[in-house]
């Protein structure tokens, strides 16, 4: 009844994904069975996660498999329903991958009440990388008023809710990001205590400018050098959360690891690794406290919208070249 057109996964890249890594295919959407609901897809997220989805190997979540369907969270308009919980015309999130129908069962679909908040925020503040920032900063880093809170991969999804969070909570809270541009919104429109440009500034001195106390929580999206720089700065009992290396991903000759790792033993500092699935029985109350904060102007939300699902594979690579300015979002269909 409705055409489906998909991006599954063709091989496995090295380094930066490529065309060919892909296959465009096209197939009859499958009608859903008992259970089942039939779902248009209409905004899909793209996560630097899904560059490890593509690699084989252990890790939180099983790698796609050659020939299948792109993983991405994804919200859409339910078209047919033999589910109870559903009926047409529904707005759902859901696992919807890189298609244009998807059909899941009931069960793995949320409803979403899209008449106050637009669908995009959905995958962004209020979704998975808004609760990832929500989890990490305060279960994991811990923040107590004047801290001084550091977050890398500051203008992005993530880190653009971890610092106004941690604002929220009375911290001293300084990004690191690519570019003056990103830089300024920080400050300017988040109200960052201060940004720095880790493409033009020296991060380690910088940081020991904006620092003097030290950083009594650093937030890591990014991994590498930066988590080194930053691991000298750090203040006693520091908390690092271990959130991404979006700089390792595309890696192709291993993974470059902290070596001022012995800071840990001088400060008596702790990195801990976090994965936001974990914490998906509290969700709902977060995205509750979001967005009441969302609705009190506190929390402010950017996302960066790209139209169509054949600029997938292109758009995609925004997220590793930096080009992505606030939550990446790929729009398949109107309504
Ligand atoms: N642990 C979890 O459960 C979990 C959940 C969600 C996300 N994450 C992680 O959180 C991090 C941020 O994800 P996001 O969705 O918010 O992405 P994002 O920040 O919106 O987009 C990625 C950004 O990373 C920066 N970047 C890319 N290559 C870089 C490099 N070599 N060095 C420094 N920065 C680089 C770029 O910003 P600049 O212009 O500033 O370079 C780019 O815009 C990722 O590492 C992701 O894997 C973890």
């Amino acid at each position: 009844m409705f055409t489906n057109h998909q991006y599954r996964l063709a091989a496995r890249p090295s380094g930066l994904p490529k065309q060919t890594d892909w296959q465009y295919t096209e197939e009859p959407a499958r009608e859903p069975n008992e259970g089942e609901v039939l779902v248009k897809v209409l905004y899909l997220s793209l996560d630097p996660a899904m560059r490890g989805w593509m690699n084989e190997g252990r890790s939180y979540i099983p790698p796609v498999q050659i020939g299948e369907v792109m993983r991405a969270g994804g919200a859409g308009k339910v078209v047919a329903s033999k589910h109870p919980g559903f009926v047409t015309g529904d707005i759902a999130y859901g696992t919807l991958g890189i298609q244009e129908y998807a059909t899941l069962n009931g069960t793995e679909l949320t409803k979403l009440d899209a008449s106050n908040i637009p669908l995009p925020v959905y995958l962004g503040t209020l979704g998975m990388p808004g609760m990832t920032a929500y989890f990490g900063l305060l279960d994991v880093g811990k923040p107590k008023e004047g801290d001084t809170v550091v977050v890398s991969g500051a203008a992005g999804a993530v880190g653009t809710v971890v610092g106004q969070i941690a604002k929220i909570k009375g911290c001293r809270v300084i990004g690191i990001a690519g570019g003056k541009a990103k830089c300024d919104y920080l400050v300017q429109e988040l109200g960052f205590d201060a940004a720095i440009d880790y493409k033009s500034q020296d991060v380690k001195k910088t940081l020991r400018a904006h620092c003097p106390k030290g950083v009594d929580v650093y937030f890591d999206n990014v991994g590498g050098d930066i988590l080194d720089a930053v691991l000298t700065q750090i203040a006693r009992n520091a908390r690092i959360v271990i959130c991404g290396a979006i700089s390792q991903y595309n890696a192709t000759s291993g993974v470059k690891g902290p070596s001022n790792y012995m800071m840990l033993l001088v400060s008596r500092a702790s990195m801990t690794g976090m994965v936001v699935f974990d914490y998906a029985d509290r969700y709902p109350l977060a995205m509750q406290e979001m967005a009441a904060w969302i609705a009190a102007r506190k929390l402010k939300t950017r996302e960066d919208i790209v139209n169509g699902i054949e600029k997938f594979p292109d758009t995609l690579l925004k997220l590793f070249k930096g080009e992505n300015f606030g939550k990446l979002v790929l729009k398949v269909a109107d309504s």
